[in-house]
């Protein structure tokens, strides 16, 4: 089979390495991919951006490809798989509508609060004085949304109503993220742990996979600016046996059953961000595709054929279908540059980055490639992720490599895996 990866982050490279890996697979083509993608086996880049709809489509025509997966958020609420879906084009991912359910947080709440799933209470404001007369009397802290995409910018938690008015201001006075802030949810704070908790769907069946904690603040001990996270292991011992059921039977089926009472059929990933609190569990989002770094340990540990997953699950093929991983604990670092998440200067040498081990692999966030040297090219530049027996071991051999790689302004957390001790 001849397969097309849309986008150019480590989640990418890891959906890219665990393709390789599938007897069906014979070619993948990667849009437009990093240093990472570009140096596994049976792949090559091709140099199309992720929201170049037009020119994916001619390409995925001109290559007969056989399965387009699509990765980042941006080309599904664009309508990247109607548009490939017209053209008879096989391609795993929801549609436009149904990619509403990161593309709009409004859309989101509104499927939760009718399907009643819980999530956090939250009112809906679109102009700028009304909101503030309730940023007024609300309780603090207080969490403000842009309904629209922000590329993970759109969320603020403030801890004081200063805050509160600062980020209001922003958002929908100054317009600091476009159109994204001409709506707004402000909602209430959830205390607790977060897990992400994603699944694949066929737009009949469901089957989750395997559990995972992402850790989004730039710094140790979760301090710092919000980023697209520093670093994931999978699984969380959050997420027991018993809680993997619970949410499905009472978050995951009932939005997708959700969805289906509006027509809309889910098919590709779905990743919720769920906050629990002494077995409570809420939802704090949803994103229309997987999450990124929690697919690379993810992935790190599937023994299953994922090529051959991705068929069925664009075919409509997952009955009875059921994964198999390894039972080792993965964990995977993202390593960025100086300045993440503002502003970063690219073009830094990369050293070290060949010391993989069998059970151990450096994705690419944000790499090229000139003259057979690699280069950073992006905030989040590598994920060194790693297995082991348990947490600790996989936290040590991840670490071990880690500490080996390096180029002028790289750096990451130290403490990933290590929340839940
Ligand atoms: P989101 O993009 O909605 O996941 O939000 C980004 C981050 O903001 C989440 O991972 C949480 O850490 C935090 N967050 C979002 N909503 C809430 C909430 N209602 N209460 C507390 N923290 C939140
Ligand atoms: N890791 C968070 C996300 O993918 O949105």
């Amino acid at each position: 089979m001849k397969v097309l990866v849309i986008g150019s982050g480590g989640r990418e490279h890891a959906i890219t390495w665990k393709l390789a890996q599938s007897d069906l697979c014979e070619e993948i083509y990667v849009a437009p991919g990093n240093a990472g993608t570009a140096n596994e086996p049976k792949t090559k880049n091709i140099d199309l951006k992720a929201e170049d709809l037009e020119g994916l489509l001619d390409f995925a025509k001109a290559k007969e490809i056989d399965l387009s997966i699509v990765g980042p958020e941006a080309p599904l609420v664009m309508g990247l798989v109607d548009l490939f879906e017209e053209n008879n084009l096989l391609c795993l991912g929801p549609n436009k509508l149904a990619a509403q359910m990161e593309g709009s947080k409004i859309f989101m709440k509104d499927v939760l609060n009718k399907g009643n799933i819980p999530t956090a209470d939250h009112k809906v404001f679109s102009d700028a004085v009304t909101a503030r007369e309730f940023l007024e009397i609300c309780e603090i802290p207080i969490v403000l949304k842009a309904d629209g995409l922000a590329g993970g910018k759109g969320v603020i938690v403030a801890f004081s109503r200063e805050e509160a008015f600062e980020a209001l201001n922003s958002l929908m006075v100054e317009q600091k993220l476009g159109s994204a802030g001409d709506n707004l949810v402000v909602e209430e704070f959830l205390k607790g742990e977060e897990a992400s908790f994603i699944v694949l769907c066929d737009g009949k069946n469901v089957i989750p996979l395997a559990s995972s904690q992402d850790h989004k603040q730039r710094d140790d001990g979760d301090k710092g600016p919000n980023t697209g996270g520093m670093g994931a292991y999978s699984p969380t011992p959050l997420i027991t046996n018993e809680l993997n059921d619970e949410i499905m039977n009472k978050i995951i089926k009932p939005t997708l059953a959700e969805l289906k009472n509006r027509g809309i059929e889910y098919k590709g990933f779905l990743y919720a961000g769920l906050m629990i609190e002494e077995n409570e569990i809420k939802v704090l989002e949803y994103n229309c595709r997987f999450g990124d770094p929690e697919t690379q340990p993810i992935l790190m540990r599937m023994r299953s054929d994922f090529l051959q997953l991705c068929l069925k699950a664009s075919k409509t093929e997952l009955k009875n279908e059921i994964i198999e991983w390894d039972d080792r604990y993965a964990l995977g670092v993202v390593m960025a540059s100086k300045g993440y998440p503002e502003k970063y200067d690219t073009g830094f040498k990369i050293s070290g980055i060949s010391e993989e081990n069998e059970s151990t692999k450096v994705f690419h966030c944000g790499t090229k490639n000139k003259a057979g040297e690699i280069l950073t090219d992006g905030g989040r530049v590598l994920c060194v992720t790693g297995l082991g027996k348990s947490l600790e071991n996989a936290f040590q051999s991840t670490y071990e490599l880690t500490s080996k790689i390096s180029w002028n302004g790289a750096f990451y957390r130290k403490d990933i895996g290590k929340r839940n001790k």
